[in-house]
């Protein structure tokens, strides 16, 4: 039997995030090849024409899998009766800023997240998170390329902490599939210079690089992965996998409690859950609670702002 379509929330659809996550969400990349959507866009008003534009094109792609469109400015008519929100809308940074200067919605995508924990308490702190799956998969690439291996090979890298340049990409758990059967990252690249130094600064610093040389921020790579992280979330994750999601943090691993925090997590029945018992070195430790300290220093700053 048909499955009862899902409802997804896109904000910000007209901007170039959203013209790359909506044809994916409708292809059924982020809920399954099964999984009828009625997209929900919302922009801000002077988002009108091209709304109106990216409807159009939805119509015309004949996409088998979307059932209903619904176009609009207002935040009530977006919201209404959603299973799935995605907050893409916000003010994308430009070159040499970094991404806690931008004070809209998107990024910084850890303290909007719990700002909007705050400002909606009516919905469970479990249903709101950040993408740093971004941030996990770009861990991933760099890792495959310097390998040469498989992307699909390679799992169980971590993103702690913040989405910005205090990030700490952490391959101290990851493995590589092999003929041999799975081998720790940190013995087949067997360069631990380059894994604490470049590989972490490369991956932290990758929305700059993307700026830099588009002149514009990451859209595809963004979209794809919040689609990872919602499928992840919504279907689960592979057995022996664990993947980097922002969640409310409960004090797991020393981390203070009540920052949105990217941690290792697993997902099954729609539950994300902190992977618990991984080993922690001194080095790990001093970078997850540096980027800890950012992230208090943003709720601070965040809260004078709103008070
Ligand atoms: C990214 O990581 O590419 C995005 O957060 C955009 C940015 O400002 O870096």
């Amino acid at each position: 039997m048909a499955k009862e379509p899902m409802r997804v929330l896109v904000t910000g659809a007209a901007g170039q995030i959203g013209y790359a996550l909506v044809p994916m969400i409708a292809r059924g990349v982020m809920l399954g090849a099964d999984q009828p959507v009625i997209l929900h866009m919302l922009d801000i008003p002077p988002a009108t024409e091209s709304l109106n534009g990216l409807k159009m094109e939805l119509v015309d792609a004949a996409f088998p899998l979307l059932k209903g469109i619904v176009a609009t400015t207002d935040v009530v008519e977006a919201c209404t009766g959603v299973n799935v929100a995605v907050m893409v809308g916000g003010f994308p940074r430009k070159e040499g800023m970094e991404r806690k200067d931008v004070l809209v919605v998107a990024n910084p995508a850890n303290t909007n997240a719990l700002i909007l924990k705050e400002f909606a308490p009516s919905i469970p702190e479990k249903n709101i998170t950040c993408l740093t799956r971004l941030d996990h998969n770009r861990a991933l690439g760099q890792i495959s390329e310097k390998l040469n291996v498989q992307v699909t090979d390679v799992k169980n890298a971590i993103i702690w902490g913040n989405h910005s340049s205090t990030q700490y990409p952490d391959v101290n758990h990851a493995t590589v599939k092999t003929p041999s059967g799975e081998k720790p990252v940190r013995e087949l690249v067997a360069d631990d210079e380059w894994l604490n130094t470049e590989f972490i600064s490369t991956v932290q610093q990758r929305g700059a690089a993307i700026i830099k040389a588009r002149k514009q921020s990451s859209a595809l790579s963004a979209a794809s992965s919040a689609c990872d992280h919602i499928r992840d979330w919504v279907l689960g994750t592979p057995e022996g996998t664990f993947v980097s999601m922002g969640v409310y943090s409960d004090g797991s691993y020393g981390v203070p409690a009540g920052l949105i925090y990217s941690f290792p997590v697993t997902c099954s029945g729609g539950e994300w859950t902190i992977v618990q018992g991984l080993p922690i070195d001194e080095f790990s430790r001093k970078k997850m609670d540096a980027t800890a300290q950012e992230l208090s220093e943003e709720k601070t700053l965040a809260y004078s702002c709103l008070n």
